[in-house]
């Protein structure tokens, strides 16, 4: 069931979000947290960081499971997800670093590396709850679009051309702009209790379609949500327009 949660920008959808996380925590100090990276969630991070330093929630006994990483790129490089969920988020709560996971981009054996992290969630019995965002072209996580199939295992996945265009705006040197990426599939992302969906800007519209009015089909990978008993999509006017047509 996707229950609708319409906000009137980033701003609003961000606060919203961070309600929702912080309230999973102060109910369920040990929870198990999904996480994402990208432009759409840091205005959450932010939130959640301020919510520490001010009302002290708390993130002691938290674990964390992102959703991907860069193939090639180490947890240091400015652009690695490591990287930014160290600097937006980690290293401004009280989590211990032990118990954040994050594939490791530089490994050298993808096919183990992607093996462990399904154990790892399974061992964890799922996320409690899933913060996701959507690429242009409906991707979630790097779960890219596909003719025949969702991906079910945590995978190496080839990054489309629109992704890697839109991700090209971080990079300074176009050489290393990463073409692949280790990505939680499908099996990983659906196994949370709740998935927190959030979407904002103009440029999502089509996504926002697809997970509320189009078919369950891995042409447009955001619809396999439809099957998850439990979504909150928390998105903003602007992305909504397509749905009001
Ligand atoms: C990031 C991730 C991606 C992003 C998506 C949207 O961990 O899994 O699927 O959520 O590419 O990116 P932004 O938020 O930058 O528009």
């Amino acid at each position: 069931m996707i229950e609708v949660i319409r906000v009137k920008d980033y701003e609003a959808m961000s606060l919203y979000a961070a309600r929702l996380v912080a309230a999973q925590v102060r109910l369920v100090p040990d929870s198990i947290l999904g996480l994402a990276t990208g432009s759409t969630p840091l205005g959450m991070y932010r939130e959640l960081v301020r919510q520490h330093r001010e009302e002290g929630l708390d993130f002691s006994q938290v674990t964390t499971i992102n959703l991907d990483e860069y193939c090639g790129l180490p947890g240091t490089h400015e652009q690695s997800y490591r990287y930014y969920m160290d600097s937006n988020f980690f290293s401004k709560i009280n989590i211990d670093p032990e118990l954040t996971f994050i594939p490791d981009g530089m490994t050298s054996d993808i096919d183990a590396c992607c093996e462990m992290y399904d154990a790892l969630i399974d061992f964890l019995g799922g996320t409690d709850m899933q913060i996701l965002g959507v690429g242009e072209n409906g991707h979630i996580a790097f779960n890219e679009p596909h003719d025949y199939y969702f991906t079910g295992q945590t995978h190496k996945a080839e990054l489309t051309a629109n992704t890697i265009e839109v991700n090209s705006r971080f990079f300074s040197d176009p050489a290393e702009i990463p073409h692949f990426a280790i990505s939680m599939g499908m099996r990983g992302i659906m196994s949370a209790k709740c998935i927190l969906m959030l979407v904002s800007g103009a440029q999502k519209a089509d996504a926002v379609y697809g997970l509320l009015r189009g078919e369950v089909t891995p042409r447009c990978p955001i619809s396999i949500l439809q099957l998850h008993q439990n979504v909150k999509l928390i998105v903003t006017d602007d992305a909504f327009v397509k749905i009001e047509d």
